[in-house]
């Protein structure tokens, strides 16, 4: 199981921070994207962006916007790993992961708490990633909706290529619900502790 690392819930001296959590032992940088419309919330623009990450490890991309292309465009020049968007928007989704495509870039899929699995079935083939929001997308330090890990087991029993991630709320106390996923995705747990200490934790449940 891999961890990406969300820095949402930093609050200061953001760039030296980030620069701390990348010198850890996570997998991947996560990078919460929104625009104030799909969420009410809204981050940071790609120039800021620009200013405070470093590429220490792969980027995964999490995109919480209505305007999905012109975010494409945008974070693509970031050369992620990863490029997730919300099934949830108003686009044709099988041309959304043809354009993130054909940046080079892997494509992931992201569901809502209320969206059921079986909406986004046809589009399974297609996507690297799944990834299943066990929160409400928006901000950080959320608790976790447990009815989400049902998402997680039916995700689970189909035949694909696809990986499993999960996203909101995972702590100490809730990484025993998504054992069985490929990638966590954990911001808070780390970001409001000693990063090291809090991943050597989360480490030590993951693998006993
Ligand atoms: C929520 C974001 C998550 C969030 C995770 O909308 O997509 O990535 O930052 O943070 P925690 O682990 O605090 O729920
Ligand atoms: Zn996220």
């Amino acid at each position: 199981m891999k961890i990406s690392a969300s820095f949402l819930s930093i609050k200061d001296n953001l760039k030296e921070n980030i620069s701390r959590l990348t010198k850890t032992d996570i997998d991947y940088l996560h990078l919460d994207i929104m625009d104030g419309s799909f969420v009410l919330n809204k981050t940071w623009d790609i120039e800021q962006i620009k200013g405070i990450i470093n590429y220490n490890k792969p980027l995964d991309i999490h995109l919480m916007v209505d305007d999905v292309y012109k975010y494409i465009d945008q974070f693509q020049v970031l050369n992620p790993i990863y490029i997730t968007f919300h099934y949830e928007i108003n686009y044709d989704i099988m041309k959304v992961i043809e354009y993130i495509r054909q940046y080079g870039i892997k494509v992931g899929l992201s569901i809502k708490p209320e969206t059921d699995v079986e909406k986004i079935l046809p589009y399974l083939p297609y996507v690297d990633l799944v990834l299943v929001m066990s929160v409400d997308p928006g901000a950080g330090g959320q608790t976790f909706i447990a009815s989400t890990t049902d998402k997680i087991e039916k995700l689970r029993a189909i035949d694909g290529n696809f990986l499993i991630e999960v996203d909101g709320g995972i702590n100490i106390d809730t990484i025993d619900l998504v054992k069985n996923v490929d990638i966590i995705v954990v911001g808070s747990y780390i970001t409001n502790g000693n990063y090291e200490e809090r991943i050597k934790n989360i480490k030590e449940k993951i693998y006993g």
